[in-house]
């Protein structure tokens, strides 16, 4: 007997039946370039589309993106070169551009999910995430800055702090001070898995952050291991992250897939800017659909067992109802 699998693709109704995943707005996650100062916008040469921007100019975006049905952003600082150096000391600023940001925001949207990043790159003078000596990365200094960065976020008002660093013993360093200085429910997503990847290029180029000297493979996992990825997500779950991320996605769907098997925490994948402006151009040379293949790349992420995508189409889809609140 032939078996027709043809009989479950017969019309859009019945393929919406039996769709096994399905994207929802309130799995995406926008990520937000920030610049100091008022009015101020600009563009970014290698991420068509997204811009930095003032504090106030994101604010009235993410009112607009909210009105659409956006639930959650996270926020990153392009800091102006003279404010570096190589203890990073701007991170801990407490009147420095993310915790003004995270006040502002909180302010006038509270049930906004904010989400900041944890670590030391767009603050660093050396363009790492830690602190560089003698041409060595100090985990442990490091550490000790990344959880008073932290503190300050949480008090700024942050919901989640993000810890992106990829150094040893952060999120159970993290979680103690929070929970010493009462900020017991300011909760972790820890960037369990991330890999040394040449998909980060536009993002450096957003904050100009890239390393001054070196690579980031003392830290980052190397692309051709996955034992070791798990190794890292569960070692961050027992630290008490409580969420663990995979970054970036398309390239490593299996290993957001292994991830998946073996927690039952949420899985964030973060569709990076590479993959961002992977789509972008060659949808600009006429070879993809931009809309198909944003939302197949998409789907495939949650299919592979994300929960949650961070994605900088976030905001492009809600606009275009590409999924619908
Ligand atoms: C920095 C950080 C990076 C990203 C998020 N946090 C870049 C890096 O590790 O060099 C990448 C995000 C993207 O490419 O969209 N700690």
């Amino acid at each position: 007997m032939i078996k027709r699998g043809r009989i479950l693709r017969k019309n859009k109704n019945i393929r919406e039946m039996v769709s096994e995943n399905k994207l929802h707005l309130e799995n995406l996650i926008q990520p937000i370039f920030l610049i100091s100062g008022k009015n101020k916008r600009e563009k970014i040469k290698t991420m068509d589309g997204i811009e930095r921007k003032s504090i106030d100019l994101q604010i009235k975006d993410i009112k607009k993106m909210i009105s659409m049905g956006i639930k959650s952003v996270i926020i990153f600082p392009s800091i102006e070169e003279n404010k570096k150096n190589k203890n990073a000391t701007e991170a801990l600023n407490p009147k420095g551009l993310i915790p003004n940001a995270i006040k502002e925001i909180k302010k006038q949207f509270p049930e906004l999910i904010l989400i900041t990043d944890i670590a030391l790159d767009p603050y660093n003078s050396d363009g790492h995430d830690g602190i560089l000596h003698n041409g060595k990365i100090l985990n442990d200094k490091t550490v000790d800055i990344l959880v008073k960065q932290a503190i300050l976020h949480a008090k700024s008002g942050a919901d989640f702090v993000a810890p992106s660093d990829m150094m040893d013993g952060r999120i159970l360093k993290i979680r103690n001070n929070l929970d010493k200085e009462n900020f017991k429910y300011v909760g972790i997503i820890s960037y369990a898995a991330k890999y040394c990847s040449s998909l980060y290029g536009p993002f450096r180029d957003a904050l100009n952050s890239a390393p001054k000297s070196g690579d980031k493979k003392t830290y980052q996992i190397n692309p051709a291991n996955s034992d070791e990825a798990l190794k890292e997500v569960i070692e961050d779950e027992a630290e008490g992250a409580d969420m663990l991320m995979i970054k970036p996605a398309i390239f490593y769907l299996d290993i957001i897939s292994k991830v998946k098997a073996n927690t039952y925490l949420p899985v964030v994948a973060y569709q990076v800017s590479g993959e961002y402006s992977m789509l972008i151009c060659s949808s600009k040379n006429n070879i993809i659909d931009l809309d198909d293949a944003i939302l197949e790349s998409l789907l495939s992420i949650k299919r592979a067992g994300a929960n949650l995508i961070i994605s900088y189409f976030t905001s492009y889809i809600a606009k275009k109802g590409l999924i619908k609140a």
